[in-house]
């Protein structure tokens, strides 16, 4: 099925047609009559909402998120939970996964396995020679702290725009006393890519097309794009990297 809904990120889509699904719903117990308990309800409306989204072309895994949403609301409600503690769920929620219904990419970490592939990819040790490396979206820093650890010889930025993971990244790279490492809090699409050697990526196949047109325009010759995992569209890379990792990881490497 063909996405209809192109101007609009999925979790909109999903969004409007769970409503569109709700309401068919009521409408129908309105005109029938008809009595049921709210939690088969919940699950008429998910079934609903799942097949609008099949036929809108959302991806597959929403189709379980449309199905399971309301009666998991109906469920929650009735465990009598206190309502402050959604409230924090919400908040941690929102400061984690920040602009990820905008950007599509949210946060999940490198494993072990790539830094230590990372690592071997990274430009030879030279003399009084430094190189600069940037995660773009560097969540975490696991990347960051790790590479400064075993690559003193480099200088390390990460740039990551959700609040709580830049924080706690900005936190670990303090404590840890990580000196040739820093992060920003900021879109990566301000960034100046012409300032590093090594630019690495673990992102979503949704901005990889622009992220490319960006590394095309701003990255000197010579230097590395790298970008774990998610292909560019219609850009063999020159080198991969396939890592043994439980999501079966691949570093793509271009020599720019
Ligand atoms: C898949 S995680 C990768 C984390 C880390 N680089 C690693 O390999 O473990 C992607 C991260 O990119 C961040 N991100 C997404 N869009 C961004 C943007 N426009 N600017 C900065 N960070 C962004 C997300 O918040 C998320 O933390």
């Amino acid at each position: 099925m063909q996405y209809i809904f192109k101007n609009s990120p999925p979790s909109i889509a999903a969004l409007l047609l769970q409503c569109a699904a709700f309401i068919f719903i009521l409408l129908t117990v309105k005109i029938t009559g008809a009595h049921a308990s709210p939690l088969l309800l919940a699950w008429l409306c998910g079934l609903l909402a799942s097949i609008f989204s099949y036929f809108s072309g959302l991806a597959i895994w929403w189709l379980l998120i449309q199905l399971l949403f309301a009666p998991t609301l109906v469920l929650m409600l009735g465990a009598g939970l206190p309502p402050n503690l959604f409230l924090v769920a919400f908040l941690i929620l929102v400061l984690v996964y920040w602009g990820t219904f905008r950007t599509q990419v949210p946060l999940y970490l490198s494993s072990d396995k790539v830094w230590h592939a990372l690592e071997r990819v990274l430009p030879p040790e030279q003399a009084d020679q430094r190189f600069a490396f940037l995660d773009l979206g560097s969540g975490l820093g696991g990347v960051l702290t790790h590479l400064a650890q075993v690559r003193p010889d480099g200088s390390y930025v990460g740039v990551e725009a959700a609040p709580l993971p830049f924080l706690l990244s900005w936190l670990r790279i303090r404590l840890g006393c990580f000196h040739n490492s820093r992060v920003l809090w900021a879109d990566m699409w301000n960034c100046d890519l012409s300032q590093y050697e090594v630019v690495f990526a673990y992102l979503s196949p949704v901005p990889m097309e622009k992220l490319w047109l960006k590394a095309r325009a701003e990255m000197r010759t010579g230097t590395l794009f790298i970008s774990s995992t998610f292909a560019v569209p219609d850009q063999s890379p020159h080198e991969t990297v396939p890592v043994d990792d439980l999501h079966r990881s691949t570093l793509l490497i271009w020599h720019m």
